[in-house]
């Protein structure tokens, strides 16, 4: 079973090679792409990783997301009124999966709400770096009624398969 606690991605010490939550493209990010984008500084990626079999001296994924910055024009945003003119600073869920073995268990759930709980922290620390919401590119159906599961996502201006959620939205979360 999964271990409790996510933790940023150490290629040193979690066999990414052999996710698979059944969709190549969120296969192949965690695979060839998590690790050197995170030594570049230009987003991160947190595990939840399951216990080693004896022969592995590496963990295994159970599930996976990943954090960026991004911005958006005011007229993408579903309440722009009360935005200025520039583009504005939102967090990015760019990747998030579970691999097939834990789909369909709740783990998917519980990876989304760390990952908006940790968006929330780091945009609502008066130390952090501020954000108005978080964002992210639904995959595909699948995907979409996933995320329609959860009543707090609006869709972006002109694409519905671009979700958005207020970042005062998840302060009860
Ligand atoms: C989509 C995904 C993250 C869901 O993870 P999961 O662990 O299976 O999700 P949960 O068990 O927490 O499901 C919560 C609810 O979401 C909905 N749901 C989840 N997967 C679904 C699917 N394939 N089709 C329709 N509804 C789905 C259901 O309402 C489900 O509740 P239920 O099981 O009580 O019916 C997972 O299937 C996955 O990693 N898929 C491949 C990668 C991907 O598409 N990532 C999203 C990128 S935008």
């Amino acid at each position: 079973m999964p271990t409790a606690e996510f933790l940023p991605l150490n290629p040193k010490t979690v066999d990414v090679k052999s996710f698979d939550c059944g969709k190549a493209a969120i296969n192949t990010y965690l695979r060839r792409y998590a690790a050197k984008n995170m030594a570049l500084n230009l987003n991160r990626t947190f595990i939840l990783p399951f216990t080693r079999e004896e022969s592995s001296k590496k963990f295994r994924v159970a599930t996976y997301y990943t954090l960026a910055y991004q911005t958006l024009m005011r007229e993408e945003l579903p309440d722009p009124t009360r935005l200025l003119r520039y583009p504005v600073p939102v967090i990015l869920l760019a990747q998030l999966g579970i691999d097939q073995r834990f789909q369909r268990q709740g783990l998917g759930s519980k990876t989304l709400v760390h990952a908006l709980r940790k968006a929330y922290k780091i945009a609502c620390n008066p130390l952090g770096i501020p954000a108005t919401g978080v964002v992210l590119d639904v995959l595909d159906q699948d995907a979409l009624c996933f995320y329609q599961s959860f009543n707090f996502f609006l869709p972006l201006t002109d694409n519905p398969l671009k979700l958005f959620v207020p970042i005062t939205s998840l302060e009860t979360l």
